[in-house]
């Protein structure tokens, strides 16, 4: 029933659905963990064009990987990604046990690369999976999900099966308006009477942070200074500077649990282990998104 759905209307236009190379599917599900689909696409391609196998990657510098992966986030998926490729050899393992050694692959990744890449049967669960099935199933505690993803799963066609369940979350099962008249599992979903009671939109909490940065602009450069922290690790910043009333621009980021208003001040005199990078080539250095944005709000708005 969700097969033959899914051969109608699935989704199969998505680039990594195009493939069965372990690195292509291993790499589509660490972009694809925190990120939508539309926005990871284009990063998907320029990355396998640098880097075309996981041998390429492993010979590469984490930092080219990180700048690849700037504007993405959570890039400690990127370091993951890059330790994984120098210590496999160039080959990802073919058992689902080895797959959970590597670093930044767990439960999820080593079951979407069993399933997508070797046809083993194993189940997946990601969010719309885990919402598709606890309407399925009439349930709203996530305990034993991963049990009920197992018991459902079509051994016969673990793949088609498991990106059928994904689709049907993304297209039908939707968070806040399911198109259930349209849904094949309709005539077996014990929650189709009251999905949302189920799984409701996710209310996500977040943080608020203020950030004080400045910016050093000399001669078409500008002053960046490599994190400190754990946080964007590998990356560069702007400089924190002690805020003051005179920012010249304001920005509003979200990373993560956190949204981040951003104070941008004019610094005349950058600390001494600033890095002085050509604003024309701020693409080709590992910066996330939020300087970037900051950058551009500045240049247009400062004085
Ligand atoms: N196809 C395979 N894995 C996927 C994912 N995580 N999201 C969307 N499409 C996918």
């Amino acid at each position: 029933m969700v097969l033959q759905w899914y051969r109608e209307k699935g989704r199969h236009h998505l680039p990594w659905r195009q493939t069965t190379d372990p690195y292509r599917i291993y790499l589509s599900e660490v972009m694809l963990q925190q990120t939508p689909v539309e926005r990871v696409i284009p990063y998907y391609q320029r990355f396998l064009d640098r880097f075309p196998t996981l041998e390429a990657l492993g010979e590469g510098e984490e930092e080219e990987v990180l700048a690849l992966w700037s504007g993405l986030g959570y890039y400690s998926r990127a370091r993951n990604l890059h330790r994984t490729a120098r210590i496999s050899g160039g080959e990802l393992p073919r058992s689902y046990r080895e797959l959970l050694q590597l670093p930044g692959i767990g439960r999820y990744t080593a079951s979407a690369i069993s399933s997508f890449a070797y046809g083993e049967a194993r189940a997946v669960v990601d969010t719309n999976i885990k919402r598709v099935l606890k309407r399925y199933w009439a349930t709203s505690d996530g305990r034993e999900i991963w049990e009920l993803a197992e018991r459902l799963l079509d051994r016969e066609n673990p793949r088609e099966h498991n990106l059928a369940l994904m689709d049907l979350g993304a297209l039908i099962c939707r968070p806040k308006d399911p198109l259930c008249s349209l849904c094949p599992l309709r005539s077996r979903c014990l929650g189709r009477g009251d999905p949302l009671a189920y799984s409701s939109p996710s209310g996500r909490s977040y943080s608020k942070v203020e950030l004080h940065l400045g910016i050093s602009l000399r001669e078409g450069s500008i002053a960046l200074v490599p994190s400190q922290g754990r946080l964007y690790r590998g990356m560069l910043l702007l400089p924190s500077v002690p805020g003051g009333e005179r920012a010249v621009a304001t920005i509003y980021h979200t990373y993560s649990r956190y949204r981040v208003r951003v104070l941008l001040y004019p610094l005349s005199s950058p600390p001494a282990d600033a890095l002085w990078v050509p604003l024309s080539r701020l693409g080709e250095v590992p910066v996330p998104s939020l300087v970037r944005k900051a950058v551009k709000a500045y240049l247009e708005g400062g004085d």
